[in-house]
């Protein structure tokens, strides 16, 4: 395909879990050409960078994957949190606007904090109820407000083969320990961050194929994998997949505190995708599946 009528991305925070997918990706996408920066080609929190940025490149999208992620650390750190997930969002909303070109951005299921037990639709009520889930709300209503054409897309639970996760974590301690202690009474449902990656390319593709049109790129749409477990289910998952002989105890949230506060359950509804963007899902055990039989003992 000639270089001139490739689609462009730009794909910001490019070296976390998710931003190294779309870089596996790359390959099989050959009608994109992809621009990867992570924190030291652009930072998302200079504002006059983003505009030079966008000042002296042209993009017909813009993925953001920069985000402050660090749950707990976010409740000591607020201002930090804030940079990153809110002001950088918003001046990445602005940037997309000056130049006419559509931001996908990526949010959380931790915005749904309530005793609801039944998978949260996206115009359901948002309670968050810890300093990175506020700031990731506050981040989508700046970005939208600044950019009508700003699809979020809220996500739960990522992993990758790449980066610090859930998974990663359990692979390490498995090996270690003879038993482990997990939360059984936090449920959700895992995403794989390749899944995720293949949804928004998918999206964009479908886009650019005149399949779903260009209006649809706004709002708030829920993407995880199907299924639900507690983090408890997920170990036990992770040890039976891998082979791994650990025993895996499960508690309470009470009996594991932590700085943030998580939500009891935050499964998320996935029919808006589907329907709109004829996204698929697959059940998160068979996505854990492909992410174990692709890991790379050193990653
Ligand atoms: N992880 C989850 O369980 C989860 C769940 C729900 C939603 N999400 C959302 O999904 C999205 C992707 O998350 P992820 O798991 O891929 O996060 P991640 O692995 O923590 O990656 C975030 C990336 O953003 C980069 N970044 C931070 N500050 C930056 C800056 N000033 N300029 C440029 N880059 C910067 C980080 O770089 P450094 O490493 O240098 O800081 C990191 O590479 C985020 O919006 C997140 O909120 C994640």
């Amino acid at each position: 395909m000639h270089e001139n009528t490739k689609t462009r991305i730009l794909i910001t925070g490019a070296n976390g879990q998710l931003g190294r997918e779309f870089r596996e990706l790359e390959r099989a996408h050959p009608a994109f050409r992809f621009t990867f920066t992570g924190r030291e080609e652009l930072d998302v929190t200079q504002e006059a960078a983003i505009r030079q940025y966008f000042a002296a490149h042209a993009f017909d999208y813009c993925i953001n994957c920069a985000a402050y992620t660090a749950v707990d650390r976010a409740e000591s750190e607020p201002e930090a949190a804030r940079l990153v997930n809110v002001d950088a969002v918003r001046w990445l909303a602005e940037a997309c606007a000056r130049q006419g070109i559509p931001l996908i951005h990526y949010s959380t299921d931790y915005v749904y904090h309530n005793q609801q037990n039944t998978p949260f639709r996206e115009e359901d009520p948002t309670t968050p109820q810890s300093v990175y889930a506020r700031t990731k709300l506050a981040g989508e209503q700046a970005a939208r407000e600044a950019h009508p054409q700003t699809l979020i897309l809220r996500t739960s639970w990522v992993y990758s083969s790449f980066g610090n996760n859930f998974v990663k974590t359990m692979l390490r301690l498995g090996c270690e320990r003879e038993e482990l202690k997990v939360v059984f009474d936090q449920v959700g449902t895992p995403t794989y961050a390749r899944g995720l990656a293949r949804a928004t390319l998918d999206i964009i593709r479908k886009v650019e194929a005149g399949e779903v049109g260009r209006d649809k790129l706004q709002g708030i749409y829920h993407y995880s994998d199907e299924g639900v477990c507690s983090w408890y289910d997920f170990a036990l998952a992770i040890f039976e997949l891998a082979g791994i002989k650990c025993k895996v105890a499960p508690i309470e949230t009470k009996d594991f505190p932590t700085a943030a506060a998580r939500p009891p359950y935050s499964v998320l509804n996935k029919a808006k995708v589907r329907a709109v963007f004829g996204v698929k899902t697959g059940h998160w055990r068979e996505a854990l599946r492909e992410m174990l039989a692709g890991l790379n003992p050193k990653q």
